[in-house]
């Protein structure tokens, strides 16, 4: 029988570990003839790849089962049928909780099975009741997706490189949801890479929960770091920049901050979350670190790469967070100075250590305090972080169409999102952007042309100040040195 074609709408919450599971979750289903659905609507199959980190993230997966109850009736009444699916965190934490709670969904599995997905698909259709797989199978997924034939996903794409976590930190699901830490073969990630390449991309993010603990075997038979994997990939012909993200202090060896000095593919950006400035409340947390050894960290960073700019995490109202330990945190902050950063209230999640800790629990009210102050000071630095971009010229990976019409949208070495007026050829191509608007969350620009390069000394110097990733010695076929917009 022919494969007939159906719908597959998937909606992503949560990290980019759950981007990319998505991405790898259409690949598998592409061969029983399941294409990507811009929505729900009229959808054959709809699955929810979920977030449980914090109790919003996992609560918004309720109310969206309950709209899609509504449609999958109306398939119903039709006489066609929508396969509702869970999969993600919530999926692995929750199981059949998740059937109980809504007896309408067909599967729910976690984040280590979905390379079993045919199999679950075909006992879903026949029907005989749901399907739950939130088991940690022996085998890797990575080793049994499809390669050849996967989905391109554009000029930046993630490449998975080290999943799940043994941090235990003591507020953190990860490790429950995600499994114990796993790094893949540094020959996996090598040809992912160079497929994805062939295809258009020209800037990877490696992904891992704990990314720097990437510890895979490399083609000589030897265990590699983070660092000698990225030195290695910065050899794909063709990859005009690299990241990784997200990185644990205690992971960043040396390997790899001399890697942000030696290779300069790899852009000078890291994302290194702290979550606290108070040492008391970093060993409550279990980070296994003090708030100096992450300025000591922070300092060799940027003595190997001058520049180089920073994100973090921060969680405010950790049970026990006293004033002095929250001052302690905008003090970090003020000491570190970040490009931009997230942070959160801390939120008690079910089945970790710090669910448990009653004494000194925060008030909603003061929670909401200190994630105001905390989120100001950041505020204020990100402007100020973008302020300074004003006039420079920074290399931009544009990677999708903007808002107005001409106008194409990228990011800048430093994660900025950077918008200027561009034709379309420029899609997919780092290209040399003079800043001339800043706000609090991006830049504009106006994209300097090969004339206008070689007519004015301040472009050339502001490049040569901060060299884009591919200067003449690492051109490559899309590279910027023949732009003439
Ligand atoms: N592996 C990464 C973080 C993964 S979770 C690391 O070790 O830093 C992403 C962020 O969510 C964390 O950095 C933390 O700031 C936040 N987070 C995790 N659990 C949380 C909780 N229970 N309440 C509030 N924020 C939380
Ligand atoms: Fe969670 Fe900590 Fe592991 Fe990060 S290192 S995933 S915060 S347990
Ligand atoms: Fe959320 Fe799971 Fe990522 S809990 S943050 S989707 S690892």
């Amino acid at each position: 029988m022919a494969t007939s074609r159906k719908k597959l709408f998937i909606k992503t919450y949560g990290c980019q570990m759950n981007v990319y599971d998505s991405g790898r979750m259409a690949d598998v289903l592409a061969p029983l003839g399941y294409e990507p659905a811009e929505e729900a609507e009229g959808a054959d199959m709809v699955i929810l790849n979920t977030c449980h980190i914090r109790e919003k993230a996992s609560e918004k997966v309720y109310s969206e089962l309950g709209r899609l109850r509504l449609q999958q009736q109306d398939k119903a009444v039709r006489g066609e049928r929508m396969i509702i699916a869970v999969a993600g965190c919530v999926a692995q934490a929750e199981g059949a909780e998740i059937m109980a709670r809504a007896p309408h969904v067909d599967m729910v599995f976690g984040p280590q099975t979905y390379h079993q997905l045919p199999e679950m698909v075909t006992r879903a259709v026949r029907g005989a009741g749901g399907v739950i797989n939130t088991d940690f199978p022996v085998e890797s997924k990575f080793d049994l997706l499809p390669g050849e034939g996967a989905t391109p996903q554009g000029p930046s794409a993630f490449v998975s490189v080290q999943e799940g976590c043994d941090k235990f930190c003591t507020f953190c699901v990860v490790p429950y949801t995600r499994g114990a830490e796993y790094s893949r073969s540094a020959t996996q990630i090598l040809e992912e890479t160079r497929r994805m390449v062939a295809n258009g991309t020209v800037e990877i993010t490696l992904l891992g929960q704990n990314v720097n603990a990437y510890h895979g075997e490399g083609p000589d038979g030897g265990t590699w770091g983070l660092g000698r994997l990225i030195r290695a990939l910065a050899e794909t012909d063709g990859l005009a920049r690299i990241r990784y993200t997200t990185s644990h202090p205690r992971d960043m060896d040396d390997d790899l901050i001399r890697a942000h000095g030696e290779v300069p593919q790899l852009m000078p950006f890291v994302h290194l979350p702290v979550q606290s400035g108070s040492d008391r409340i970093l060993a409550a947390m279990n980070r296994k670190h003090t708030a100096d050894d992450y300025r000591r960290i922070v300092d060799k960073l940027r003595a190997a790469r001058p520049g180089l700019a920073l994100s973090s995490d921060f969680i405010v109202g950790f049970p026990g967070e006293t004033a002095e330990d929250f001052a302690a945190t905008l003090r970090l902050i003020t000491d570190v100075t970040y490009a931009s950063a997230y942070s959160f209230k801390y939120s008690a999640r079910p089945g970790t250590p710090a669910a448990t800790m009653a004494e000194g629990r925060l008030t909603e009210e003061d929670k909401s305090a200190r994630l105001e102050a905390v989120q100001n000071l950041l505020a204020e630095q990100q402007r100020a972080f973008n302020g300074l971009s004003l006039g420079t010229v920074q290399p931009v990976l544009f990677d999708r169409r903007g808002k107005l019409p001409g106008q194409l949208l990228g990011r800048g070495p430093f994660m900025q999102a950077v918008h200027a007026h561009a034709p379309d050829r420029l899609l997919g191509q780092v290209v040399p952007v003079r800043i001339t608007a800043a706000s609090a969350s991006s830049l504009g620009g106006e994209v300097v042309t090969a004339e206008t390069v070689h007519g004015r000394e301040s472009a050339l110097s502001a490049i040569a100040a901060d060299p884009p990733p591919h200067s003449p010695a690492h051109s490559h076929p899309t590279g910027t040195q023949e732009v003439t917009a």
